[in-house]
């Protein structure tokens, strides 16, 4: 079995600042194989911003994956978008872009999917599908495999496909038999499902996980909430835990579990 805690959208910088110390707690106390980053670490990309996401990330326990979201770029200035580009990023968070975790159970892959415009979008290039293709497919039968990025390839059937990420569809044309679990965020909603419920593709049971924001005030119809991912065998439960402000702690639900059908 294996445990991923798989965080979204921290946004600091716009955050609340009470929830900081639960989640690292919560995070600690899960003992994860793994920590999963889906990017908007910060708001506005300032130094003062990556040092709070830096210290955040630092006191959680290895290992951790993580890729960029469209808010690690300089988000409202675009003349310093373009200047500064993921520069912070990868001086205080990672300078790897194509992260990759493995062991005898998981496989994990991170992309970037932010670019400079559209300053909210994200797509997927054909370098990064060829980058799948020779991380993933050959990945023996058994493991799940875990593709990471910041914008969804497939949300809840109420957001149109103006949400997800470019060339998404063509893309899991082709690399749906390499994958089994997508894992993103940006929505700022948690969520999971299964693709083939929009998307036609070699695989039925590839699934998607979204996380929430875990902490920011970046409110987009839900409550602050990340997953904790358990993957043993061909069964991958994904728990939600959404913060309680009567509480003032996160609160677990039962968690959706899926099916998948392992080398498929
Ligand atoms: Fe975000
Ligand atoms: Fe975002």
């Amino acid at each position: 079995m294996r445990r991923i805690v798989h965080l979204s959208d921290l946004h600091f910088g716009w955050n609340e600042s009470k929830l900081v110390k639960s989640l690292s707690a919560l995070v600690t106390d899960a003992r994860p194989d793994l920590t999963v980053f889906s990017g908007d670490f910060v708001e506005h990309a300032t130094r003062a911003e990556f040092q709070q996401a830096r210290a955040f990330i630092q006191a959680l326990p290895e290992p951790m994956l993580m890729v960029p979201g469209n808010h690690d770029l300089p988000f409202y200035n675009y003349p310093r978008r373009v200047r500064q580009g993921l520069r912070l990023y990868r001086e205080y968070i990672t300078g790897d872009l194509t992260p990759f975790y493995a062991d005898e159970e998981v496989a994990v892959l991170g992309l970037n999917t932010a670019r400079l415009w559209p300053i909210r979008g994200g797509s997927i290039s054909a370098e990064q599908v060829r980058e799948v293709e020779a991380r993933l497919c050959p990945v023996r039968g058994g493991v799940v495999r875990i593709l990471v990025t910041h914008h969804p390839f497939d949300l809840p059937q109420q957001y149109g496909a103006r949400s997800l990420v470019k060339h998404g569809r063509a893309a899991l044309t082709r690399l749906a038999c390499c994958l089994d679990v997508l894992l993103a965020g940006h929505m700022h909603i948690g969520a999971s499902g299964r693709v083939a419920d929009r998307f036609q593709t070699p695989n039925g049971s590839l699934v998607f996980a979204q996380a929430g924001t875990a902490i920011s005030k970046r409110y987009k119809g839900e409550r602050n909430s990340f997953n904790v991912i358990e993957i043993d065998g061909r069964l991958i439960r994904i728990r939600k835990y959404s913060w309680d402000a009567d509480q003032s702690a996160y609160e677990a639900t039962i968690g959706e579990i899926f099916e998948f059908t392992a080398g498929s």
